[in-house]
């Protein structure tokens, strides 16, 4: 039994179309049938180009949106099934870290109250000289000094505040983390620093992770494993040395075609 099984996953939305005198209806398959199965401490690499459905494919999985039908299966309990309650108590276990870091902080709240109240999700007794400790070696586990943590989200850099996101998203201890496209908005050479990072703590922490992106050459550098989506269904997966360097779809050889080449981490 794998660690996160998904299988034939759909999630489909419906658009109005036509006008007040001929309504119509489109409906948009965002995820169209996945199956995937992720073992304990791998790193899953999804990529695809966008629109392809790889945001609703998490968002699914983190059960914030309903599935249309199939099944996410996490550590062998069908989160499909589960009353409300129950998954947010599961939530705890998988943590989501977004492309724009700005706009997923909370601009009204210091570092140390974002990262308390994450560290209280799991820990909601925790308080005092204790939390502080405990907020104090989240920001040492991601790089920065404790002694910015009263300072607000505006008052860092775009890859600082990255790591306050990514530890923010450690703070309830979870065992599975998502990324969707946790570098695209940073710079280059700072892309490089934040994806060595993700990769030590993953490594650390034996997190089990699905890193997203719309670039082959950082999926490759960061994933053990990568599935190509492409209009809603995977085209290709496998280890991510042979997608990379044999790829089999046409999808695929295009994506990697489109690579810039002076890209690469
Ligand atoms: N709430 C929604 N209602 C209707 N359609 C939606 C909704 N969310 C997403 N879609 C559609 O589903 C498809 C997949 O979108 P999604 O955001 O999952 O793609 P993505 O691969 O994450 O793209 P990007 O790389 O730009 O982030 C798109 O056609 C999008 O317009
Ligand atoms: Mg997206």
């Amino acid at each position: 039994m794998s660690y996160l099984e998904i299988k034939d996953l759909q999630t489909h939305f419906t658009q109005r179309t036509g006008t007040f005198f001929s309504p119509g209806k489109h409906v948009v398959r965002a995820v169209d049938g996945v199956t995937l199965n992720l073992e304990k401490g791998e790193i899953l690499g999804l990529v695809g180009e966008s629109g392809c459905g790889k945001s609703t494919f998490s968002r699914t999985i983190m059960q914030l949106i309903a599935s249309t039908s199939g099944t996410v299966i996490l550590d062998g309990e069908n989160l499909s099934n589960l009353p409300p309650a129950e998954v947010r108590r599961r939530r705890l276990d998988f943590q989501m870290v977004f492309q724009d870091p700005y706009a997923s902080l909370n601009p009204r709240m210091t570092i140390f109250s974002t990262l308390a109240e994450a560290v209280r999700q799991r820990h909601p007794q925790l308080k005092g000289d204790a939390l502080f400790s405990r907020v104090e070696t989240l920001m040492a586990t991601v790089g920065l000094d404790a002694k910015v943590m009263r300072k607000y989200p505006h008052e860092f850099s775009g890859g600082q505040r990255q790591r306050i996101a990514i530890a923010r998203a450690l703070a309830p201890e979870p065992k599975l983390i998502i990324a969707d496209e946790p570098v695209s908005a940073l710079d280059v050479s700072i892309q490089s620093q934040i994806l060595n990072l993700i990769k030590k703590l993953q490594k650390e922490l034996d997190l089990t992770m699905i890193f997203i992106s719309h670039d082959l050459g950082v999926v490759h550098y960061i994933a053990d494993r990568i599935a190509v989506m492409y209009k809603g269904k995977i085209v290709e997966s496998g280890p991510a040395g042979e997608v990379f360097h044999n790829p089999q779809a046409d999808y695929t050889k295009r994506l990697l075609a489109s690579i810039p080449k002076l890209a690469a981490v």
